[in-house]
């Protein structure tokens, strides 16, 4: 049981939760997104990001501030907090970043630790390897020892109230992340990093970010705190929620905006090209994309006394859409719409098509969580047709036992008929008693022109039903549905279609 994490609600493998920060004193509402400050270049003050945009937690580097003489000394004396000048918590990385770019780092995790605790950090990081995608097993493998010494190395030392991070490595391979998740998790150590994203993320593999995320979710405890390393861009922050990744960390808003990038929940502008800005962020309500490409030229506006550069405003739109997505993932939770959200962010682009369609590749895991009851089921494209919501119904219709003669429908019942039974066919679902009509998830809204894959999961409804109940005689009477539908409900069932009939 880990105290210092609690989880107030479920929405798939999402959910809202608190993480207690004892060395900061404060508490964090998760998901929670942590800006990348970097020490050097305050690209957005400290203070402002918790002031104007309402971080609670933030992240810097340890590595780096250990390796610049400058600052250094003075983080050391006045501590991370008032150096920076925020009083939420702060997360420090540890150089395992530097490593995996720059293939060597001069600091062990003993050392590294033990300068965290120096400078105040809240929750530290120990050295561990983020072996990228795509690698022999044999590598993956010896890495993950490494970091499991990492792991070691930072339960032995001295930490006191200050939390850990322990990162889940393993690479493109799901049997060693969920073995890495496992292993991660029975250590003493507080909070769960999905570590090495970041090559992923950079070419949108959003699909093999979510088989690596569910792999290490198998094997961590369902109650740890997931992080998403490296993950900040507010297009894929609600599929990653749902797939259960509690915490994010965004570099991508001031890295993109030193490119003249500019974020949207579905996906990146280049300001170069645009002629209006679709957001209502403060940056986005004052200026026009010509006026900031002017900044450029000039170096600040001449007519003011705000001497941001465009580099600065683009960082702040990012980091507005972005916490601004965030609070409409959190909202969804607590409705139980996600689901319906990532549908939407799926339709921004095809990689997120992938990784919705990977994600729900796991319903039976995301089944686990997603609660019984919430708002409408609303069905939005054919990959609602795979929600847990109508594999739990179906899992619901292979116990349900049927009289010997019944009759299921898509139309109303006939007023005189011979059967034992009329119970209402609704795709995705297919079959139920009409007693269960107004309940969740039956009382979905779905549209009046259902499509194919709706109508194939509602055969595969019926095909559970008959299934549990063998010796039953089983009518179906369906609304024309398209030939693979029906082809889906087993031979004994017999089907008559309902638009031949004229009713
Ligand atoms: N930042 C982005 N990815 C990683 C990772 O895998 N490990 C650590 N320590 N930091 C990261
Ligand atoms: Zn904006």
């Amino acid at each position: 049981m880990r105290d210092h994490f609690e989880i107030r609600d479920h929405d798939a493998a999402g959910r809202i939760g608190r993480l207690e920060v004892p060395r900061a004193g404060v508490t964090v509402e998760t998901p929670a997104l942590l800006p990348v400050v970097n020490p050097n270049v305050l690209t957005i003050e400290p203070r402002r990001l918790a002031e104007e945009f309402g971080a609670e937690m933030l992240i810097t580097n340890s590595y780096i501030i250990r390796s610049t003489d400058r600052i250094r000394d003075r983080v050391l004396e006045e501590g991370l907090h008032d150096f920076l000048g925020f009083d939420g918590a702060i997360m420090t990385d540890s150089g395992s970043f530097q490593l995996a770019e720059y293939g060597d780092i001069d600091v062990t995790t003993e050392e590294i630790i033990e300068f965290q605790r120096q400078i105040g950090t809240d929750v530290a990081t120990p050295v561990d390897v983020p072996t990228p995608p795509d690698v022999d097993r044999e590598r993956a493998e010896r890495e993950l020892e490494t970091t499991r010494q990492a792991l070691a190395d930072a339960e032995a030392a001295e930490t006191g109230d200050m939390l850990v991070n322990a990162p889940v490595q393993g690479s493109t391979f799901p049997d060693l992340r969920e073995e890495a998740g496992r292993h991660a998790s029975a250590t003493d150590l507080d909070v769960f990093p999905v570590g090495a994203m970041v090559p992923l993320l950079n070419s949108y593999r959003y699909a093999e970010v979510v088989e690596a995320v569910r792999a290490a979710k198998r094997g961590l405890d369902p109650d740890a705190p997931v992080h998403l390393f490296g993950a900040g861009h507010p297009m894929m922050l609600a599929l990653a929620v749902a797939a259960g990744c509690d915490l994010f960390d965004s570099a991508a808003y001031a890295l993109m905006a030193r490119d003249g990038r500019y974020l949207t929940v579905s996906g990146t502008e280049h300001l170069e090209e645009m002629e209006y800005f679709p957001c209502s962020c403060p940056v986005c309500a004052e200026h026009t994309p010509a006026e900031l490409r002017e900044l450029d030229g000039g170096g600040g506006s001449a007519d003011t006394d705000d001497d941001r550069t465009a580099e600065q405003l683009l960082a702040e739109h990012n980091l507005h859409v972005t916490f601004e997505e965030l609070r409409r993932v959190k909202a969804a939770i607590r409705s139980g719409n996600l689901l319906q959200l990532v549908d939407r962010r799926a339709r921004g682009h095809p990689a997120m098509l992938d990784g919705l369609r990977t994600l729900l590749d796991h319903a039976d895991e995301l089944e686990e969580t997603d609660p019984v009851s919430k708002d409408a089921f609303f069905y939005t494209s054919h990959e609602s047709a795979r929600r847990p919501e109508v594999r739990r119904h179906h899992d619901r219709l292979s116990r349900l036992a049927v009289p010997d003669r019944i009759l299921l429908t898509e139309s109303d019942a006939p007023s005189d008929h011979d059967y034992d039974a009329v119970w209402r066919v609704k795709p995705p679902f297919g079959p139920f008693p009409r007693a269960l009509s107004e309940t969740y998830p039956l009382t979905a809204e779905v549209p009046e022109r259902v499509d194919g894959a709706a109508q194939v999961a509602a055969a595969e409804g019926v095909a559970s039903l008959a299934d549990a109940n063998p010796d039953a005689e089983i009518v179906l009477g369906h609304d024309d549905w398209a030939p693979r539908a029906v082809d889906a409900v087993p031979d004994r069932v017999e089907t008559e279609n309902l638009r031949h009939l004229g009713r």
